[in-house]
Formats: C-alpha cells, structure tokens, sequence
C-alpha cells in the first residue's frame, strides 16, 4: 500500500511536469504551468521562473551562451551571444551562423521580445532565422523570461 501511494505521488509529479512543458511550447494555451502542481505552494517571482523556463525547460542557453575549449557553456559569457555550431541537414540559405546575446536583453523593447516568443516574428517584422525555434509561448512564459533576462549582466550588450 504504502509502495502504491508512492507511485501516485510520482505520476502526480510527472504528469504535472509534463503538463509545464506542454503549456510552455503549445500554441495558444493559456494557464501558466506555475498555477498548477505541487510546485505552486512556493512562491516563485517572475524573473525565477524565467530563469526556470530558459534553463530548464526551453535551454536557450545551448545556443546563446559561448563555449569553452572543451565544448562546455561558458558560465561567465551566461547568455551572452555566441556562434551556430550545429549545421542544417539540408542546405538552407536563411541559417543563422551566431545567436545574439541575450543577458540584459539590451536592444530589444519588451514587446519587440514577447513578439519573438510569441510569435517567431523579429523586430523588424520578419520571420526567425534557423535554428532558432519558432515560439509560440503564452504571454506571461514570454514576460517571465524577458523580466530574467533584464536581470542578467550585459558585458556585451546585443551582440
Ligand atoms: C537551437 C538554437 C537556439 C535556441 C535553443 C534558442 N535560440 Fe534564440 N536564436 C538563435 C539564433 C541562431 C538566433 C538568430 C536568428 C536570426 O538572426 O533571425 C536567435 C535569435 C534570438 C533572438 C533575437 C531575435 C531577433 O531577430 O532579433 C532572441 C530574442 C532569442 N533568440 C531568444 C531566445 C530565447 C529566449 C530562447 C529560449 C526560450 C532561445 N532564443 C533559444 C538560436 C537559438
């Protein structure tokens, strides 16, 4: 019995995970995954739980954060910009070679960056290169981010 009630407990706590990264990459849904499951008895301010979203769930830092010799993620560029060192399967001529820096989010208004997340759409209207992703993230995911990434330093502002 008391075997049974912990497996309950991790199909609890599974399901609601699962139910976080759904809510985050699906189009047009609108609860925010803090409101749900047992993690929502712990209050999480915005920027935390954008920290949460970019490292944890999204890892945008695979991409926008340099790497060392040994191929590793530069936690002193956390970020902060950096080369394209995956290559397409198939050649395509609107692949991006560098992700911008993101630490600080310096250059970008906060609605220039919910229409990146949101909509995949650039400031100046255009579509996202590849290989970054088309986001279809749901407002207050795209606003908690955005508060996270003001709140990093910005050695090298929009780069
Ligand atoms: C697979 C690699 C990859 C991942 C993961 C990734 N990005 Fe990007 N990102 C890029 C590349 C490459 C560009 C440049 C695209 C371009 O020039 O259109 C970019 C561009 C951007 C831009 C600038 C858009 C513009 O045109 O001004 C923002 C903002 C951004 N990414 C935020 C994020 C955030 C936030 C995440 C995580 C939620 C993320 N990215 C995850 C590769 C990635």
């Amino acid at each position: 019995m008391k075997k049974f009630h912990r497996l309950a407990f991790y199909a609890v706590i599974s399901l609601s995970a699962g139910a976080a990264v759904s809510s985050l990459l699906s189009r047009g849904s609108s609860a925010a995954p803090q409101q749900k499951g047992p993690a929502a008895a712990a209050p999480q301010s915005q920027a935390e739980r954008g920290k949460y979203l970019v490292e944890d769930v999204a890892m945008c830092q695979e991409c926008h954060t340099p790497r060392d010799s040994s191929g590793n993620l530069d936690r002193s560029r956390w970020l902060q910009g950096a080369p394209i060192w995956i290559m397409p399967v198939h050649a395509t001529s609107n692949w991006a070679m560098r992700a911008p820096g993101l630490a600080g989010f310096q250059g970008f208004t906060d609605e220039q960056g919910e229409m990146v997340l949101e909509k995949g759409v650039d400031p100046n209207g255009l579509a996202i290169q590849p290989p970054m992703h088309i986001y279809h993230m749901n407002h207050a995911d795209a606003q908690a981010i955005i508060a996270y990434l003001r709140s990093l330093p910005s050695a090298y502002p929009n780069q």
